[in-house]
């Protein structure tokens, strides 16, 4: 395994603090649940909190790098080319009803290109972490995506919308599970996007395809995802640039066929 970069290490101490404090709060949730009010604000601090602490250790490591960040949105740092991008807690519905299934992503944009990322499971103590053109990790071990080529043995992960205004939006999307529901072995949507992306690069999904995410839950996923080997694009089939609409990370060899699928529905 190569050495970690000076600010893989930041990283990591960062997202691993942040994690010390979500176990802890994740502890309580489980009391919460039971009470009539139940965990919401709870949550919603402890998630503050979270970011708060990824913020300063970021801070302490390059004090020079600007943010952007899901619940304080961006602040300039006095390096106008160097930007973290952090979700504090990804799977936030998660964590509110006691599934151990979150984390925190963070990553260091050049520009507007990912340069570094890292993806912190703290209830199953991984780190994914990946640099441009060094590679994809979890731990210590090298991460390589899945070399299934056909989808009646892949399992696709996705995520539902919810909390809809929008029929239309509900509609696109149960367009797009049928065929993918008869063509592959299976659906999965556990409720973290960064976490989908890492375990795509893990080759534990063979495929992920989301609508409508945000930059903070993707930023470090897409470069593990690339790092690994995988494809990372629109569901058009064109490189995925922060803040396109939607998503498609999967291996070479089914990520046409998922593409022509996705559009056609
Ligand atoms: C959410 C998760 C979820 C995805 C949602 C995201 P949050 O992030 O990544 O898997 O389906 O679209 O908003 O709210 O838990 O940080
Ligand atoms: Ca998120
Ligand atoms: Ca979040």
């Amino acid at each position: 395994m190569p050495r970690r970069s000076a600010n893989i290490n930041v990283m990591v101490r960062a997202a691993e603090k942040a994690g010390r404090g979500l176990i802890r709060d994740f502890g309580e949730v489980d009391h919460l649940q039971v009470s009539l009010k139940g965990p919401g604000d709870f949550v919603s601090a402890a998630d503050l909190k979270a970011e708060q602490t990824v913020k300063d250790e970021l801070r302490k490591g390059r004090p020079e790098f600007g943010f952007l960040m899901e619940e304080s949105g961006h602040t300039d740092g006095s390096d106008s080319t160097h930007t973290w991008i952090v979700d504090p807690l990804d799977g936030t519905t998660n964590f509110l009803h006691g599934l151990p299934h979150f984390c925190i992503s963070i990553a260091l944009a050049r520009k507007n290109e990912v340069v570094a990322g890292v993806i912190f499971d703290p209830v199953k103590d991984e780190v994914f972490w990946t640099e441009r053109g060094i590679g994809a990790f979890v731990n210590n071990h090298r991460l390589r995506v899945s070399g299934r080529r056909h989808l009646e043995n892949s399992i696709i992960a996705t995520g539902a919308p919810f909390n809809l205004h929008d029929e239309s939006v509900a509609e696109l999307f149960i367009q797009q599970l049928r065929p993918i529901m008869r063509l592959t072995s299976g659906i999965r949507r556990y409720g973290s996007a960064a976490l989908d992306l890492a375990y795509v690069a893990a080759g534990r999904y063979d495929g992920f395809w989301e609508n409508g995410l945000n930059q903070w839950d993707v930023a470090a996923g897409i470069l593990l995802v690339r790092e690994a080997g995988g494809f990372v694009t629109d569901l058009r089939g064109l490189r995925y640039e922060l803040g396109a609409d939607n998503i498609l990370a999967t291996n070479e060899g089914l990520h046409d066929k998922l593409s022509n699928i996705l559009i056609q529905k």
